[in-house]
């Protein structure tokens, strides 16, 4: 396994998944991580972040020296390279020329990290890369040679093949750099002497052994959601431990169309799980009923489901374990050099909530996986494409998709639209291209024609955006043709909405729901 410091970087994330696509498993630790407990760890190599400070300045993030003493090959990237030369007798000085954005890299000597990328990054080739720095390394530390020169940094890429420790200026973890994955490949095989064999399959039979070990003859009860996260949590822990697993499907009566049916059809009929789904619709209706502010929408959604939740877990006499679909990127202690509160935008209602108010001990099978390798294990368990692909979906679901208060005739409104919508994105191949995409139901009127009739009636919104993780979000630039194909389909076919816009906000500013 290789061990990543991170040192702040917004791309720190993107280390681990490549270093995790090479099939070795990684591990994200805060810089400054206690030495005892990274000599500990004893990881095959350690991938030193990028980061936004500059170790120019008198207090700046350090490399604990324990990195350099463990024996074990070390790459710094950006930051991390800056941070290793300055500590090991290089020189790092700031340079009024930025680097940023697309940058070439000149090779010019062979080096470890270079080796058999098919015809590329050979001495003398000119190769793509990304650069995002104002610091540059202008004297490398005894031991180390340079292998690459970039206009915006002599030393590009460096390398001391004694001691195995190599640095690069440029962010290799980034698609932007097309033989990245390649060369961290090659640190983590070839450097590093790791074999490669971490797969979902590996995954998928260890962490069998892990739920067995922990849960011995207890009783698991799991919360379903209609997500992936939550099915595949449940698919796997029910392949560990059969009917010692329950599990609760609160039916809030926000999902979308059909898909209360799809989730009691495939974990019941299917996975032959068991599974107590509770219909309360009605019930969440009548909280919500002239409910219009978002934040109170999420606060009565969340406490609501965990009520239910914890009558259902009651009626079944309660149970040893709650398992839950936490997921790495949760998990990963986020290294912060801003201080000061951040803003609530959204206080996010998930099944997150559960477990403080329910004191049991947690089953979280997924803690160690990303989003998309949760769907890999997904298909790996025998989940359909259908479900393992979903966009994401937010926990109030559809109510925070109606503007205002919602009902049940804007329920179904929406519903429709959003069927639309979402079925045409299938048929033009265009579902799995984006990160999220729905309709929004809006408090609007306008006025309409149809056929000879005057019509007065609802807009609706639809929004689809690309993103990694949420976080910031392009908006997806379809054909005109396709929107307007879209937008007549759900003003023919559903009555009571006469309006389509396409929403072509990015987040930021906007967020990427509506409330
Ligand atoms: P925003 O709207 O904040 O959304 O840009 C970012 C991501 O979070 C999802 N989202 C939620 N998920 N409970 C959830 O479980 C919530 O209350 C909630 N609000 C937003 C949103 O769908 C997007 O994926």
């Amino acid at each position: 396994r290789i061990l990543i410091l991170d040192f702040g970087s917004q791309f720190t994330q993107l280390i681990a998944r490549r270093v995790r696509e090479s099939g070795v498993y990684s591990e994200i630790w805060p810089f400054n991580t206690d030495p005892q407990k990274i000599a500990d760890y004893a990881p095959r190599g350690i991938i030193l972040s990028g980061g936004p400070a500059s170790v120019t300045e008198e207090v700046s993030p350090r490399v604990p020296e324990i990195v350099f003493e463990m024996g074990v090959p070390v790459l710094g990237i950006c930051y991390g390279q800056q941070a290793m030369c300055a500590q090991l007798g290089g020189l790092v000085e700031g340079h009024d020329h930025r680097e940023f954005g697309r940058a070439y890299v000149e090779v010019t000597d062979s080096c470890a990290l270079f080796d058999g990328i098919d015809d590329a990054w050979t001495i003398g080739a000119r190769e793509q890369v990304w650069m995002s720095h104002g610091d540059r390394v202008t004297k490398i530390p005894p031991g180390f040679r340079p292998v690459g020169t970039s206009d915006g940094s002599p030393f590009a890429a460096i390398a001391d093949d004694e001691r195995r420790f190599y640095g690069v200026q440029f962010h290799l973890e980034v698609a932007h750099t097309p033989h990245g994955a390649a060369i961290i490949r090659n640190f983590t095989h070839g450097v590093a002497g790791c074999t490669g064999d971490w797969t979902m399959a590996s995954f998928r039979q260890t962490q069998i052994d892990t739920i067995r070990k922990q849960v011995g003859s207890g009783r698991v009860i799991c919360g379903l959601s209609g997500g992936v996260d939550s099915a595949v949590a449940a698919a796997l822990i029910h392949e560990a431990i059969g009917d010692q697993l329950t599990c609760i499907f609160v039916d809030h009566g926000l999902l979308r169309e059909n898909e209360a049916d799809q989730v009691v059809e495939l974990f019941r009929g299917r996975f032959n799980i068991k599974l107590i789904h509770r219909d309360a619709s009605d019930m969440f209706l009548g909280a919500l009923e002239g409910v219009d502010d978002p934040e109170k929408k999420r606060k009565t959604i969340g406490k609501l489901f965990i009520d239910v939740f914890e009558e259902e877990a009651a009626k079944l006499g309660g149970a040893d374990f709650l398992a839950q679909g936490t997921l790495y990127p949760d998990v990963i202690e986020s290294v912060s050099f801003t201080g000061g509160p951040s803003v609530t935008i959204k206080s996010h209602h998930n099944v997150g909530g559960l477990p403080d108010r329910m004191r049991m001990k947690l089953v979280e099978p997924l803690r160690e996986l990303f989003k998309d390798e949760v769907r890999l294990l997904g298909l790996e368990l025998g989940l359909p494409h259908s479900m393992v692909g979903r966009h994401p979906f937010p926990g109030p679901g559809l109510a925070i998709r109606i503007p205002g208060a919602i009902s049940k005739e804007k329920l179904a409104l929406l519903r429709r639209a959003d069927t639309i919508f979402l079925e045409e994105l299938r048929n033009n191949n265009l579902y799995d291209a984006i990160w999220q995409a729905f309709a929004v139901l809006l408090p609007v009127r306008s006025v309409g024609v149809m056929g000879d009739g005057r019509t007065y009636d609802l807009a609706c919104a639809l929004r689809a955006v690309t993103s990694t993780d949420g976080m910031t979000a392009d908006v997806y630039p379809f054909e005109v043709s396709f929107l307007t194909r879209v937008a007549s389909r759900i003003v023919n076919e559903v009555r009571g909405i006469n309006r389509v816009t396409y929403d072509i906000t990015s987040k930021p500013p906007g967020t990427i729901e509506w409330e």
